[in-house]
């Protein structure tokens, strides 16, 4: 079934599948660095009325786009079936409804492939994206370790020391709302379309970062973050603008609830790479795909700093090919009877 292969001769392929939330993706990646597709169809628009992911609507529309989604990657890729040496899967964290439709379409490809199938954690995803090059011409080194990761998304905030290929300690998490899930609340309260994230971040490019001060959680003497505190301190100022009826100044109370996340992400990441004296930094997960985020780690020139091309940032199957070549070099071989596990943590 599994086609070894000798490493310092041929190319090892792995098509990726990721279903776990609203963007049904399909790549190929070549020696996990290297994409030969990158297929995203992105159901954003369908959610948009609801304010937010609907379930069972993102289930749906991933059902009727997979097959669509594979099919373009592999046709761009210009490989078959017969040319790829495994199937790379986003097994969790995500919604059931919608992780079972990746998974169901890998182990098809799989079994009709005669490939081996492997479960990928969605967060590993996420961090494999910054091991990604642009093209052949990027020539972007590989994260070197011990590393400090933040990553940020929808659904979590955390702070990773990262020793060694798939070798991980978590040092510290939000202790309430994700870094993402503060923008998407924020961007709402703010009358901004979803995602909040660009939102915010397009209204706060034409907005005063000093124009309310905000709190910073720092939680000093732990690793980890909250941003309930924050998201208060802007519901707040919102109420008094309505009493007051005035008009709210949306890109100011964007611009500095940015700059207070942006400052608390970066200091605690900063003080986490110096105590645990990691060589590197590297961002991931949707939220850093904004650009004042990436402005503050690519200001500094204390750490080598991996960001994710833009592109990568938020949820795409590139990712998980990528962590699907790790786990396959480290041997990894799933059944294919393989669950998906919605509430996977990757620590
Ligand atoms: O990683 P991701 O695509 O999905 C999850 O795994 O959760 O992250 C989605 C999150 C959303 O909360 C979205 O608002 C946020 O990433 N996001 C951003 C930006 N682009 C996406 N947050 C801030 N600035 C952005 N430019
Ligand atoms: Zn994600």
């Amino acid at each position: 079934m599994d086609k070894r292969k000798d490493l310092s001769r041929q190319p090892v392929r792995v098509l990726g599948i990721e279903t776990s939330c609203d963007e049904t993706a399909a790549a190929v990646v070549e020696d996990g660095r290297i994409p030969l597709s990158n297929v995203v169809a992105s159901q954003a628009e369908l959610h948009k009325k609801y304010g937010g992911v609907f379930p069972e609507v993102a289930s749906r529309q991933h059902i009727r786009t997979i097959y669509a989604v594979v099919d373009e990657a592999l046709q761009k890729s210009h490989l078959s079936l017969r040319d790829l040496d495994a199937v790379a899967v986003t097994r969790g964290p995500g919604l059931a409804g919608s992780l079972v439709v990746g998974m169901n379409t890998a182990k098809g490809i799989a079994l009709a492939g005669n490939l081996p199938l492997i479960g990928v954690n969605h967060l590993e995803g996420h961090l494999y994206a910054a091991w990604v090059r642009r093209d052949e011409h990027d020539d972007h080194p590989e994260p070197q370790f011990p590393l400090v990761a933040l990553l940020v998304s929808g659904g979590h905030t955390e702070l990773i020391l990262i020793t060694d290929h798939l070798q991980y300690k978590r040092l510290g998490g939000t202790l309430d709302d994700a870094a993402g899930e503060a923008f998407d609340k924020v961007a709402r309260l703010l009358g901004l379309p979803y995602p909040g994230g660009p939102s915010i971040q397009n209204a706060a490019l034409r907005g005063n970062p000093e124009a309310f001060s905000f709190p910073r959680a720092r939680l000093d003497g732990t690793w980890n973050f909250s941003f309930s505190g924050l998201k208060t301190a802007v519901l707040r100022v919102v109420r008094e603008f309505e009493e007051k009826q005035q008009p709210l100044p949306v890109e100011d109370l964007a611009a500095s609830f940015q700059a207070a996340v942006v400052d608390v992400l970066f200091t605690k990441t900063l003080q986490a790479a110096r105590m645990f004296k990691a060589q590197e930094i590297l961002l991931a997960g949707g939220v850093s795909a904004n650009l004042a985020l990436r402005a503050a780690f690519t200001g500094q020139n204390e750490f080598r700093v991996h960001i994710p091309d833009l592109s990568l940032c938020t949820d795409n199957a590139v990712m998980i090919a990528t962590a699907g070549y790790y786990r396959w070099l480290h041997g990894q071989r799933d059944p294919l009877d393989l669950d998906v596990l919605p509430t996977w943590q990757l620590l």
